[in-house]
């Protein structure tokens, strides 16, 4: 056993080394590395990743510090069908989860795990979500035979010798994550660029034990266990026992010419804009405006000591998606990925560039797509074949983010005033409108739909339930989530005001209603100023709407007329979506909250 593991511990914690033998036991790698989390540590292994074929080094001087990976064609999204929830018992995880009685899928991951590392080397990797120095941290070990997972974790979180020293004081908390790609090699044979296991892929939570455990795949919330996995299915676990709550939003600062600050988050499902949203530049007519970024995909979120919610960003970097980025759109993000970032299924330009659709007006006369073939704008024309895949993405340091605000890894979190909820929709939902109150709020968020994206393998485009944008996310039943919800009013003094926002309207020849990006901030600066006590509403059967004059346009051409269409209420479409949230309540059974049952109601009676 030992022979296996000549590398010093880096740790002296004798729980943690006991289970790393016990590991290393099951999984038989030929190596184990401590990741120390230092930049020789990153380079090296960078450039074993090139050296295996996994990485192709970007053009130095124009794209410094940066690499590129193709993915398998079978492992470019994360696969909510092979993700599961592993409560003691099936009713705990609830019908939006897969479950798997806990015995026995430890019986099936013991097979899977069994000589999964052969050939490979195990890393030993500790971190934190959170700021080390945050007593809203949270700290995981993540044992994974992927490099590509060592360096893109050094970016999306704090790892190393700090995280090492927290863990050998002994009094925190340590999830334990398990990572293989499910690809053991056998002697003398040659390793892929990019090794997964094609045909079983198991996402595995047990949220008692607070236990991750993922097989055969090595992308994105996949195999960064961190983030999907801990920060937000157990972390939601921890926080309804402790009582707070680990969403999936965005959280921005919206400062104004007085310098003013006010801090707000935002739920909108997989790629629906939360980057773009937590990175927004105003229009020039808002001279004196600055939106501040803390963070882009998920929200830790607890009641401080002045009554109020307050937020920090577990993670450190963004793994944004490419498709759609570009200098008009989110300049933030471009200069965020402009070095020392990883480009993963995106095209790569002759010059040794990253490329994407809508990076630049003008697509490259000729490239290699994201799975190394040759593409031409014919090419695409001919056969729709894309450069880079529809869920292509970076993975950017949060630091290097021009607008990161300056309180982004404030220990205690920043003071949140709104909660907004959105989804994509096509039709039905106007571009915003203001709950009545925090339970009509939570109604707003529970019964929240979008068309579904290719951030996960599925149906692109129907519209499905996704409430709180954390259908594939929540680690428990979706119902005790909404009743968990409801009771933050019972803790929370100074609740923040709730809000839904809708971009992706569209007129009936399928074109957006809704300039979004930039001039987004319109919607902003009114949920601002209605948090503020500064803005009019009118009430609509569904809450508290704008008037065409509470909206600043300056700068904008936006008639009445386009407004009244994207604000349009259609009594049919709501007709229809009523339905269809019964139909998603109805599978949620006696756990659904009597309290949302009565908002469905008055909400009927409004209509
Ligand atoms: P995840 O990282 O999957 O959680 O996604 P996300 O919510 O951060 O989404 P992101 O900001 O990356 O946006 C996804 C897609 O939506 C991109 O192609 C954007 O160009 C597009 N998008 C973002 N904001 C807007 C908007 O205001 N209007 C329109 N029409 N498209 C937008
Ligand atoms: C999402 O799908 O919401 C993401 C990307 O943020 S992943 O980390 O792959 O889940
Ligand atoms: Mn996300």
């Amino acid at each position: 056993m030992k022979s296996r593991n000549p590398e010093k511990p880096l740790s002296t914690n004798p729980h943690l080394i006991t289970w790393i033998d016990k590991m290393v036991v099951l999984c038989k790698p030929d190596r184990v590395h401590w990741v120390d989390g230092s930049q020789e540590e990153y380079d090296a292994l960078c450039g074993q990743l090139v050296a295996t074929g996994t990485f192709i080094r970007l053009n130095e001087k124009k794209w410094p510090g940066c690499f590129l990976a193709r993915s398998d064609p079978s492992d470019v999204a994360r696969v909510e069908d092979r993700t599961f929830i592993c409560s003691l018992s099936k009713d705990s995880a609830g019908p939006t989860n897969n479950w798997v009685n806990p015995f026995e899928m430890k019986k099936t991951l013991r097979d899977l795990f069994s000589g999964c590392m052969r050939g490979r080397t195990m890393y030993v990797l500790p971190f934190s979500m959170g700021p080390l120095n945050s007593p809203m941290s949270r700290i995981g070990v993540e044992l994974t035979d992927s490099a590509y997972v060592v360096v893109n974790m050094r970016i999306m979180a704090r790892i190393g010798r700090p995280v090492i020293e927290l863990i050998d004081k002994g009094d925190r908390r340590v999830v334990p994550c398990m990572h293989s790609v499910g690809a053991p090699l056998s002697p003398g044979q040659p390793d892929v660029p990019w090794p997964c296991n094609k045909d079983r892929k198991y996402i595995v939570h047990f949220p008692e034990t607070r236990e991750i455990w993922s097989y055969g795949s090595g992308y994105g919330g996949n195999a960064l266990l961190g983030k999907k996995c801990f920060a937000l299915r157990i972390a939601s676990n921890i926080a309804r026992d402790e009582g707070w709550m680990a969403e999936h939003m965005l959280i921005l600062g919206v400062e104004n010419p007085q310098g003013e600050k006010t801090y707000v988050t935002a739920a909108f499902p997989s790629a629906c804009g939360k980057t773009n949203f937590a990175m927004l530049i105003p229009p020039k007519a808002f001279k004196g405006w600055k939106v501040w970024t803390v963070g882009d995909d998920i929200a830790w979120i607890k009641p401080g000591a002045d009554g109020r919610l307050h937020a920090i960003n577990p993670e450190a970097g963004f793994f944004g998606v490419a498709p759609g980025t570009s200098d008009k759109t989110n300049p933030n993000a471009m200069k965020s990925l402009a070095r020392n970032s990883i480009f993963t299924n995106v095209a790569l330009t002759p010059d040794g560039g990253p490329w994407w659709e809508g990076m630049t007006d003008e697509p490259p006369a000729e490239c290699l797509d994201w799975q190394g073939r040759k593409w031409t704008p014919a090419l695409a024309r001919e056969t729709g074949v894309k450069a880079a895949h529809p869920n292509a993405r970076f993975t950017a340091p949060a630091s290097q983010c021009p607008t990161i605000d300056p309180d982004w890894e404030k220990p205690e979190g920043v003071p949140i005033s709104a909660f907004i909820f959105g989804g994509r929709r096509a039709t039905t939902m106007p571009l915003v409108f203001q709950a009545f109150n925090w339970t009509h709020g939570v109604y707003v968020g529970a019964t929240m739909g979008s068309e579904m994206t290719a951030a996960a393998a599925g149906t692109v485009g129907k519209v499905r339930r996704d409430p709180m944008a954390m259908l594939p996310f929540c680690g428990y039943h979706m119902g005790d989530y909404f009743g968990h919800w409801l009771e933050m009013q019972k803790i929370v003094r100074h609740l923040p005001a709730i809000f839904h926002v809708n971009w992706f309207r569209k007129d009936q020849d399928g074109k957006f209603l809704w300039p979004g990006f930039g001039e987004n901030m319109r919607v902003l600066k009114w949920i601002v100023d209605r948090v503020r006590g500064r803005a009019a509403a009118l009430k609509s059967p569904i809450g508290w709407v704008p008037g065409y004059e509470d909206i600043e346009w300056n700068g904008l051409s936006f008639t009445r007329e386009q407004f009244a269409q994207v604000m349009a209420f259609d009594h049919e479409a709501w007709t229809k979506e009523l339905a269809d949230q019964e139909e998603f309540f109805q599978t949620l059974g006696d756990r659904l909250p009597k309290e949302l049952v009565a908002e469905r109601a008055s909400l009927i009676g409004r209509l």
